[in-house]
């Protein structure tokens, strides 16, 4: 097959790459990157920039030459960007089910003369993964950046990856795992959500459960390093390790947040599942979402590792914002409060984020600040001591 649709010449990160003309495209329709011959999404340059900033910390970790497989590739960019920026791999194998991209991938590897390290295929990404999953043949890092949900290729990206690997995944249904679609996020996930104001923290919590459950089906155990949610995605980053016993400890992981609707308390169980829970401050009955993950969604180390090197490496001011406030929430409690929320709910006027802040931590109250959400705060202070302080300041 040829290439027989326009192309222009773009750089991204250290590589350049052809990707469809996106202008004659967008003349016609309104969001190009669903309707171009071959995917490419501008937008989620920052996704593959954080990919190559933790890829990159992995291997150090490793030492060693790894190994990467992108089986959902497009035109290639994630997986070009891993074999030229990441010191230290050996192989990337790249993959789309889409012919044209499979062109598109071999033209952009000449392009970059990534031809030793780089090798495509044009399978579906579930036929390629099980290729790779026996022994001997496993990726140390597997990067799964679909379309919507990562669900349908879980199991064999799980399988292709090696024992202390790297498991990462993209999911852009967060609609879903938000709680909007209620019912769709049972169906893929098996979790109930729950529409409240730190969703994003749950659509996170959601999926790296969901993982965890179904890593341990096959006695694999997982161990978060890092996770973000941005635009219009939830990213996560997960370590993987064989044996049955490591599984089962890692489902301790695994336990339900209970809020009240009434009042915006906020309990964290882990399992087993605790029914009919009434609200210690005001009362009310409180709704569930879950099963999650409720333990700790970032490793600090892995974290330090990042911030370190993304001093280094020029990879926008931007990235290096959400990593710091990242940073500064790792050992915050689990969800959060939006400031403007709050205020809202108690019928009074926002006051300014930071004076908030100080005041908590003047209380003697744990406080950070979350990259969830600009007006969002962790914090210990019970909700009632919140709401007092709020009303105090007014
Ligand atoms: C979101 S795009 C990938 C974007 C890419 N990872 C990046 O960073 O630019 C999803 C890609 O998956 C491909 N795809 C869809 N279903 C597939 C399947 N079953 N097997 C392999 N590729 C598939 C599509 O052709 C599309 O190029
Ligand atoms: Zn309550």
């Amino acid at each position: 097959m040829e290439i027989d649709f326009p192309l222009t010449k773009i750089k991204e990160g250290k590589i350049e790459f052809y990707v469809p003309n996106f202008k004659k495209f967008e003349k016609e329709y309104k969001t190009y990157s669903s309707v171009l011959p071959v995917f490419y999404n501008p937008v989620m340059k920052l996704n593959r920039d954080f990919a190559v900033l933790v890829v990159q910390v992995f291997q150090m970790e490793k030492d060693y030459q790894i190994t990467v497989c992108e089986p959902l590739a497009g035109c290639g960019v994630r997986g070009l960007r891993f074999a030229k920026e990441v010191e230290g791999v050996e192989e990337v194998v790249v993959n789309d089910l889409n012919p044209k991209a499979y062109k598109l991938i071999q033209k952009n590897i000449s392009l970059n003369g990534l031809e030793k390290t780089v090798k495509v295929y044009c399978e579906d990404a579930n036929f390629i993964l099980s290729r790779f999953a026996g022994k001997g043949k496993r990726f140390d890092v597997v990067d799964v950046d679909p379309f919507g949900s990562p669900a349908p290729y879980l199991n064999s990206a799980l399988r292709a990856t090696k024992n202390g690997g790297l498991l990462c995944l993209t999911a852009t249904d967060t609609a879903v795992l938000c709680g909007v679609h209620s019912k769709a996020c049972l169906r893929r996930y098996e979790a109930k959500p729950l529409r409240t104001e730190y969703n994003h923290e749950l659509a996170v919590r959601i999926l790296v459960g969901f993982v965890c459950r179904e890593a341990a089906k096959i006695d694999l155990a997982i161990q978060p390093v890092f996770c973000h949610s941005t635009n219009h995605y939830v990213r996560v980053y997960v370590k993987i390790f064989r044996g049955a016993k490591k599984a089962d400890k890692a489902l301790t992981g695994l336990g339900y947040i209970y809020h009240c609707f009434n009042c915006l308390n906020r309990k964290i169980f882990n399992k087993p599942f605790p029914e009919n829970q009434t609200c210690e401050i005001c009362g009310g009955t409180m709704d569930f979402a879950g099963p999650l993950w409720v333990k700790e969604l970032w490793d600090k180390k892995f974290v330090e590792k990042m911030l370190n090197l993304a001093n280094v490496k020029d990879l926008g001011k931007n990235l290096n914002k959400i990593l710091w406030k990242i940073f500064l929430e790792i050992e915050g409690e689990p969800t959060y409060y939006v400031l403007s929320y709050l205020c809202d709910f108690l019928n009074i006027p926002t006051p300014s984020y930071q004076s908030i802040f100080k005041k908590l931590e003047k209380e003697g109250f744990k406080v950070t600040p979350t990259h969830f959400n600009p007006q969002g705060l962790k914090t210990n202070a019970p909700i009632n001591i919140l709401k007092k302080i709020l009303l105090e300041n007014v």
